[in-house]
């Protein structure tokens, strides 16, 4: 039996920009993840890496091509259908956070499940402690993130990507400003949640140790994906 796909998308086509800057960022890319792999897109600088993320994210709309969420297409959504799925469904890390800066770290890793609205407010509490406890950041809950430094400050946006349960996490660098210690952390929370609560991962990243640990490395050049192989095969 194969596996079940979660994401997927089919023959993505995506222009950004206005007319003389105009870019052709992704040129039909189709990209299928399943529960319980861990997927790394690779590729240089304005390849088209956050640009298929934030499509799969849906945080923007593709000019051709669509998205599935399990076997759902989401092109007929409504904005605001598309904003409850993508809180519900899919946890987002950025590669520039966007914490806000002088919420707490607690407070921010709250707000997913404020908008979700389906705990109270002392569970929510106890909740980003958990999370914040599993990136190393037990101890700074009620700092404002205005006080932390980048690499804390990025953990906080992992803790907050994970607020609401997602199925799948999409990671724009993840790890991009965390040094090594933390940067491996970070990845084996990511990992471990995959493998051991059937979630799904799919990170952009440059860096090759951390592609290499992932089941499929998928490899972009000029907005295609030119290449996909399966590193860890499941048993
Ligand atoms: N809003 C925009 N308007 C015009 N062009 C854009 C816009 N956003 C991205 N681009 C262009 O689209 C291409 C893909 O960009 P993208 O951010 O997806 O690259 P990337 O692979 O994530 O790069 P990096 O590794 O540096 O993060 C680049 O040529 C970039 O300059
Ligand atoms: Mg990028």
């Amino acid at each position: 039996m194969s596996a079940q796909v979660s994401l997927s998308c089919d023959r993505i086509e995506r222009y950004l920009g206005e007319e003389e800057e105009r870019v052709h960022a992704l040129r039909g890319v189709s990209l299928e993840i399943e529960i319980g792999s861990v997927h790394a897109i690779v590729g240089p600088s304005g390849c088209g890496k956050s640009s298929l993320l934030y499509i799969l994210g849906l945080l923007d709309t593709p000019n051709a091509g669509h998205v599935s969420i399990e076997t759902e297409t989401v092109s007929h959504l409504t904005d605001d259908e598309l904003a409850q799925k993508r809180n519900k469904f899919i946890g987002f890390i950025f590669q520039f956070h966007f914490l806000m800066e002088d919420f707490t770290a607690q407070e921010n890793v709250m707000i997913p499940m404020r908008k979700l609205g389906e705990l109270s407010d002392a569970r929510m509490r106890d909740r980003a402690a958990e999370l914040l406890d599993g990136v190393g950041l037990g101890d700074k809950l009620r700092r404002p993130s205005r006080h932390l430094s980048g690499g804390e400050q990025q953990r906080v946006a992992i803790a907050r990507a994970l607020a609401n349960d997602p199925r799948v996490i999409l990671a724009d660098e993840p790890t991009g400003n965390l040094d090594t210690a933390n940067s491996e952390r970070a990845f084996e929370l990511l990992q471990n949640l995959v493998h051991e609560r059937g979630k799904a991962l799919l990170l952009a990243t440059h860096n090759p140790a951390i592609a290499e640990a992932c089941d499929w490395i998928h490899e972009m050049k000029d907005g295609r994906i030119i290449d996909s192989q399966v590193r860890n095969r499941l048993s």
